[in-house]
């Protein structure tokens, strides 16, 4: 499945930045904290926070939840506009690449934090606005990638919204960027899946563009001049009277 895979290489690419901002500055130490992953998709986030937190999922796909289920993950069918928990469940609600499916992320946002006791996160949002894409040959790539998550119903610039929609549901907040490392033997390695995700996402260029996209590409790769840049925003919430 194609967005198993693409979601498996993103939860790769931030596994080491989700384990330290929750370590560093959300755990601090602590032990035996409780978490909701909203949206939790295939489980790979959960996979990973699983060694930090005692965790449960929720998300409205049957597909999601069996393949969560078969990896004998905690999850539950429901929807983060109606989380089927009391008020103030879990230490930490998380949430990560969902917001920006969302029609109205801030009631998702207030459901979140209605059942956490303090913490209610952001763990990923990218904001296809600020990519980057060289050499210039590559330019037109960002632009194809926003048409086309505007034409699936996303918002491709999620992330620079994260501190209005955390700020407007009452929620102190700390925002940023995961960092990121441009490592053009990976690049070369993942050659083959991350055209594959820019091919259905950029779903509006039409087949002379993705072919000439897709040569400029190789060429950059194989003179090594390729460098590509997409932010992907974080956002540490916590409940004022926590
Ligand atoms: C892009 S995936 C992200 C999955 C996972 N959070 C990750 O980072 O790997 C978005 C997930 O949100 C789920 N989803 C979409 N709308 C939802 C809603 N209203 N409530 C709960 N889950 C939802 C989808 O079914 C999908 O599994």
């Amino acid at each position: 499945m194609a967005l198993d895979k693409q979601l498996r290489r993103q939860s790769l690419w931030l596994r080491d930045s989700y384990i330290w901002l929750l370590s560093a500055k959300v755990a601090q130490g602590r032990s035996g904290m409780s978490a909701l992953d909203v949206g939790c998709g295939p489980g790979f986030v959960m996979e990973i926070l699983g060694k930090l937190f005692a965790v449960t999922g929720v998300d409205t796909d049957e597909d999601m939840v069996r393949a969560c289920r078969a990896k004998d993950l905690s999850v539950q069918k429901a929807s983060a506009y109606r989380l089927p928990y009391r008020d103030c469940s879990f230490d930490i609600v998380y949430c990560s690449f969902l917001l920006l499916w969302l029609k109205e992320p801030s009631k998702a946002l207030e459901e979140m934090s209605r059942v956490s006791k303090a913490h209610v996160l952001c763990l990923g949002e990218p904001d296809l606005g600020a990519r980057i894409d060289h050499p210039e040959s590559l330019a037109g790539l960002g632009p194809l990638l926003v048409e086309g998550m505007r034409k699936q119903g996303a918002d491709p610039f999620m992330g620079r919204k994260l501190r209005q929609l955390f700020e407007r549901c009452g929620l102190m907040v700390e925002v940023g960027v995961h960092p990121g490392v441009w490592d053009i033997t990976k690049l070369r390695q993942e050659y083959e899946d991350e055209w594959r995700y820019i091919e259905s996402t950029a779903t509006t260029a039409s087949d002379d563009q993705m072919r000439r996209l897709r040569e400029a590409w190789r060429e950059a790769l194989s003179a090594r001049t390729l460098f590509q840049y997409n932010p992907i925003f974080y956002a540490l919430g916590r409940k004022r009277w926590a």
